[in-house]
Parts: C-alpha cells; structure tokens; sequence
C-alpha cells in the first residue's frame, strides 16, 4: 500500500487565494503517484478545492454529528460529503482538549461520518503527564481511548476507519518523537485494532513531522503515513516536505 501524507492545515490559512496556492503544491506531490495525498481542508475552502479536480483526496477537520436542524455554527458530514469532501479528521486533540470532546461525543460523530459514507481518520494520543507514567499505563489509555472513540460504529463501518496516532505533546511544539518509538505504539494500535474490531487499521503518525523527520517516519513499515499540520500549512515548509519526499 502506498503510504500516506496527510496534511491538517487546522484554521489556516486565512484567504483562499492563499489556499490555492498551498494546494498546488499538494496537487504536485499527488500527480507524481508515489503517496496517497490528503487534505483536511478548512471547511470554507473545500468547494473551491474541490472544483479544482486534482488528484488531493479532500476531506474535512471536524464536523457535528446530527444530520440537519437547530445547531447554529455547525456543519454535518453529509453536507461535506455533498460538497465533495471524501474523509473526516475525528476527535483531534484539539477538538477533545479546547473544545472539551470527549470520547462519547467522539464516537457518536464517528458513527455519523461514516454513515454519512466518509472516511474516519480518528485521532487519539496521550498527554505529556500520561506519558511520563510509564509504557503500560499509556497502552492501557489508548486502547481504552481507541475502544471508547469506535463504540458506536455502524456495521461494516471498520472498512473506513483509518488511525492518526498524535502523542499531544509532540503536537505543534516540534518535539516529534523518535520514528521506532513511533512505529512501536502503532504496531500495539494495529493489534489492539485486530482485538477489538476484528481489522488491523492503517495508522498514521502526527506530531511535528517536517522534512527533515518525514522520511524516517515512512521508513518503518509499521507506520502507513503521517498527519502532518504546522508544516504542511506555510508554503515555504510545504515546498521542503515535498522535495524530502520526491
Ligand atoms: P503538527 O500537528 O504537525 O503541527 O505537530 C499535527 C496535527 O495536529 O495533526
């Protein structure tokens, strides 16, 4: 499977022009065929993304679980899926840590994007005062993080569910944490997944992956891309990752 380069620009860039220009890149690193490409655009941005036909599969960062009604500011997956969106980012740690997400409301917006036909890119991770507990106590919190997070999915929705492994505390603050290290929690995920759902899911790994780190990540083979945000949203960063990466 080819791996995959995701990239979660969160609430940037500001314009659309902008965005055009930051997705050229993106379409140029999906035409040479060598990564599944992904974006988890901003939702204003998508149609006009969309319309570009490139070869980016388009998704979106977040969404409501109800399908229509009384929910002012809210967008639901079917409303994405119509305007051409492909995935959704579920649970980021963004989502769980600002805007207080937790595991139930998780699950039910899960099970609402895949019936609304999307794919799940489900987000889990430990804190930095987790982690600081030991190996076990971190397993132990992501299995029951990933088991709670997927308690509501629909049947056959596991064919559609692909992991972003995001340790908090290597988001955004350009601390990654070592690719082998990496490719171990994710080997635990994948059999947790067999555990719990009957399917090893792909995973990627998402935490201050830059250029220079990139290819390290997709060198082990238990890891199946990475979710990449801060450096997949300012051109000049965009630009490096694709030359790591061609
Ligand atoms: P980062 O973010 O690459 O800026 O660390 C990753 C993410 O939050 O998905």
């Amino acid at each position: 499977m080819k791996k995959i380069f995701a990239a979660n620009w969160k609430m940037r860039p500001t314009s659309e022009r902008e965005a055009e220009k930051l997705f050229s890149l993106l379409a140029r690193m999906a035409q040479k065929n060598k990564y599944r490409v992904l974006l988890a655009s901003p939702s204003l941005f998508l149609s006009p993304l969309v319309s570009q036909k490139k070869k980016v599969v388009l998704g979106i960062q977040d969404g409501f679980y109800e399908t229509e009604g009384a929910y002012t500011g809210e967008i639901s997956f079917p409303m994405a899926k119509s305007a051409g969106a492909r995935f959704t980012l579920v649970g980021h740690s963004e989502r769980r840590n600002i805007f207080q997400e937790d595991d139930e409301l998780v699950a039910k917006k899960v099970s609402a994007a895949l019936r609304a036909g999307l794919v799940v890119i489900l987000c889990i991770g430990e804190s930095p005062s987790l982690r600081k507990k030991g190996e076990r106590v971190t397993q132990k919190f992501l299995s029951l993080q990933l088991s709670r997070s997927l308690s509501r999915i629909p049947k056959g929705g596991e064919k559609n569910i692909i992991l972003a492994y995001e340790p908090i505390w290597a988001i955004g603050t350009g601390k990654n944490m070592m690719p082998r290290e990496a490719g171990k929690v994710i080997s635990f995920l994948k059999q947790e997944s067999q555990r719990h759902f009957g399917r090893v899911f792909p995973v990627l790994y998402g935490g201050s992956v830059d250029a220079k780190n990139i290819s390290a990540f997709f060198k082990e083979s238990a890891i199946d891309g990475a979710l990449v945000g801060g450096a997949s949203a300012e051109y000049k960063k965009l630009d490096a990752l694709q030359s790591a990466l061609s």
